[in-house]
Order: C-alpha cells, then structure tokens, then sequence
C-alpha cells in the first residue's frame, strides 16, 4: 500500500512508478522520441516563464473551478488519453475516470484503451468523458468509433493528428519493447523483479486487449493481436476533408489533438472543429518539436475566443497550469503524471495526484493576487524570448 504522505509531487509519484513497473514498462511510458530534446524541453520551457506576483489584495477566499468546452471544471485540468494504460495498473482507466469524477474534470479515453468506451461509461455514468480517436484506413472503423462514442454520451471527440508517423523511440528499441516485450534474459529479469506487477497485472487483470477495436476486428484476441492490429491498420494520414467528414458525424465537441501551428489552428476552425489541444505528444513522436506553451501566444492572437485552445505536454506542477492559463489557455491536460499515478496507488494515486495540482493551482492564484481563475491573464507572467528578434510572438 502506498503511503500517500511521502508522495509530495509528480517526481515521487514517478520515482514509486519506477519502483512497481519493469523497467521497459516504465521506459515506455516516461521516454521520448530520439535524443528526447523535445520531451525536456517541455519541462524548460516553463523556466522561461515567471510570474509577476501581486501582493496587495484580499485573497482570502479563492476558487479555482473553472469552464472547460463550456460546462463547469472543479479546475482548469483534465486527464490526456493515453493507450496500454491497463498495462500499467489493473482497471487503470477505470481509476481515472473514478478519481476525475470525484474532482469534475474531463477524463480522456484513448482508442486504445483497455476498457471499451461502452463499459466504462456505464462503470462511471457520472464522469465528464471524452473519446480520443485514432484515424484507421477503413472508414467503417472510424464511424462505428465515432457513433459509438456519440450513442454512449461521450462529451466530446478529440482526433489525434501528431501521430501521423510512427515514431522513433530509443528507449523502447533498446529494451526489445516494441509490440510486446522480448523474452530476453535481461528482460526476464526486469519482469521478476517486480513481483506486485506480476500479481496485479500480468497473472491477475492480465495484459489489456484493445475492446474499443476488438469489435471490429475478430483477429484480436489478445494484447499482442491487438497491438500489431493497431499499428497495422492506422491510417497515417488525416486532413482538412476528413476533418469536415468528422464534423458531419459527430454532434459534440470536435477538438483536433496535436494542432501546434496558428495557420493550421485558423483551418480546423473553419473545417468546424470547436476546439484544439495543443500538443507534441509529450516529446514522445517529433524530435525537437516546439513545447505547446513556446507556441501558445500566437495561437491565441490568431484564434482569439473563436476556439476552445487547450493544451499537454510536460505538465507537471500547478504553477505549470496557472503560466499556460495567463497565456491565454481554457485548460490543460496532464498525461504522465496519471500514468505514474495510477501505477504508484490505483484511483487513490490518480486522486492523490489531482489534489497535489489542485492545490498548487489554488496556492498560485493567490500568490498572484487573484481569486478565481478568470483573473488570470499575460500581465501575471514575465516571458524570456528564446531568441530575441526571431518567431515573434513566442516565448
Ligand atoms: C503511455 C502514453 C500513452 C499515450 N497514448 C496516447 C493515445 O493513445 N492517444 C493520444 O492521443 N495520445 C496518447 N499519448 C499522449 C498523451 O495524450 C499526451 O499528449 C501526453 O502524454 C502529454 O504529455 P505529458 O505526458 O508530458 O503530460 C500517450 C502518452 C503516453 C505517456
């Protein structure tokens, strides 16, 4: 049982993943693409934003509760989709979405999850869910995906676009982890070594298929079936006619996951998408990719309030959120940190986490002389440019 006391960040949080997972379970969740420039940017970008504090004001009684596409958040966050999760810890997705219940805030399901999106509404028929899609060659999967998710009252779409070539992770290679994990001795090893993921996920809930594919594709009938379907069968490719496809079907809010870029933000736009999440992956696909929050102020002059502009990628503390908000976001998703979470302490790890940011959250907005969130606004951050002179308006 894991003694929440001690878990005091994301870092602890990841430290007590590390020390349940095998190694190449961990890897995978915490690498990133090749040299994974990208994925520490994410996390030195956010030195490059500080807060101008304000100081005379009553700031005694504060809300963080929020608007997320439209509907009140307990706060500005929610959690990113992210697939094999059930890998991770038993009911992984069924934990979270119990933890973001409890706190109102959207949990997103991916496409590969490893409970249907079916089931884990009726599990959790209170929860704000959102339907993360991956785009397949064949059409009739993406519109049973999508009709499915509207039949079963997911509140909105999010279609992932930065995906659109398979990436190149080292780490992964390294450990011989690509569609599974290879028996090597080394490997064997690492498994035996974590006796409590052996009994919880290996011999007790077992490796997770893919059931939201399933469906559609009797060749699944396993996790290693299911994941060679999955990279088999995507369709590395999704555009502006397929977005307006998408916006046919769907009746909710369409958001397009992985748009960076004010020009293309302006298209989706007029393609009818309501929303963005701003996104590299976490540095997990493009080496050397912008951070979301380098390239958030311009999108923001370009689409102003026309779209909800939300963003992930190396989210990890509350002041994380409250610079991104300043910047003019609507809310932020977190990926990792639930990952590690939900390996460190199941639904009290997830709930553990959502408290942790809540509270830095909360401990900010005071520190900068506010009292709810929509106080919040660019004259809180002092920004450095990153290079002065160039790709103005950036960080
Ligand atoms: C283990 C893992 C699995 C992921 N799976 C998906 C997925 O199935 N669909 C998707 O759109 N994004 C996926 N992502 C990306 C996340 O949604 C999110 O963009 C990213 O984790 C945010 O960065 P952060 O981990 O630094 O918070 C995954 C990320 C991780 C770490």
């Amino acid at each position: 049982m894991q003694d929440f006391r001690k878990i005091h960040n994301v870092e602890d949080l990841r430290a007590a993943a590390a020390a349940y997972l095998p190694k190449p379970v961990f890897d995978f969740i915490d690498g990133g693409a090749e040299d994974e420039v990208a994925l520490r940017n994410n996390r030195s970008v956010f030195e490059r934003v500080r807060f101008r504090p304000r100081t005379m004001a009553d700031v005694q009684v504060r809300s963080i509760e929020t608007t997320l596409l439209g509907k009140p958040a307990g706060a500005p966050i929610g959690i990113a989709p992210m697939g094999g999760l059930s890998s991770f810890s038993p009911n992984a997705e069924l934990a979270m979405a119990r933890a973001c219940a409890a706190a109102n805030i959207p949990y997103g399901l991916s496409t590969a999850a490893g409970i249907s999106m079916e089931d884990l509404r009726a599990a959790v028929p209170e929860a704000r869910l959102w339907f993360q899609l991956y785009v397949f060659r064949d059409d009739r999967i993406n519109e049973a995906l999508v009709s499915r998710a509207q039949e079963a009252g997911y509140e909105a779409l999010l279609v992932t676009t930065d995906t659109h070539v398979a990436p190149k992770r080292e780490r992964d290679r390294r450990n011989g982890f690509s569609l599974s994990l290879d028996k090597t001795p080394r490997n064997i090893m690492h498994v035996l070594s974590r006796p409590r993921w052996i009994r919880d996920v290996l011999v007790g809930a077992g490796l997770p298929t893919m059931p939201n594919l399933a469906v559609h594709a009797p060749e699944i009938v396993d996790n290693l079936s299911a994941t060679k379907f999955f990279s088999q069968n995507r369709r590395y490719g999704f555009d502006y006619a397929h977005l307006r496809v998408m916006r046919r079907m769907w009746k909710g809010k369409l958001l397009v996951k992985g748009v960076m870029r004010p020009d293309e933000a302006m298209q989706v736009l007029e393609c009818g998408a309501d929303g963005i999440v701003m996104s590299n992956h976490g540095g997990r696909n493009l080496e050397s990719a912008a951070a979301p929050l380098e390239m958030l102020p311009e999108v923001v002059d370009a689409v102003g309030k026309r779209m909800h502009v939300l963003l992930d990628s190396g989210f990890r503390r509350g002041t994380d959120v409250v610079k991104a908000l300043a910047l003019g976001a609507e809310g932020v998703l977190m990926g990792r940190p639930a990952a590690f979470a939900v390996a460190a302490g199941g639904e009290a790890g997830v709930s553990h986490l959502v408290a942790l940011t809540r509270d830095e959250i909360d401990r900010t907005l005071g520190y900068l002389g506010c009292t709810a969130i929509d106080q919040l606004g660019r004259d809180h951050v002092l920004v450095d440019r990153a290079m002065p002179g160039r790709n103005e308006p950036g960080l």
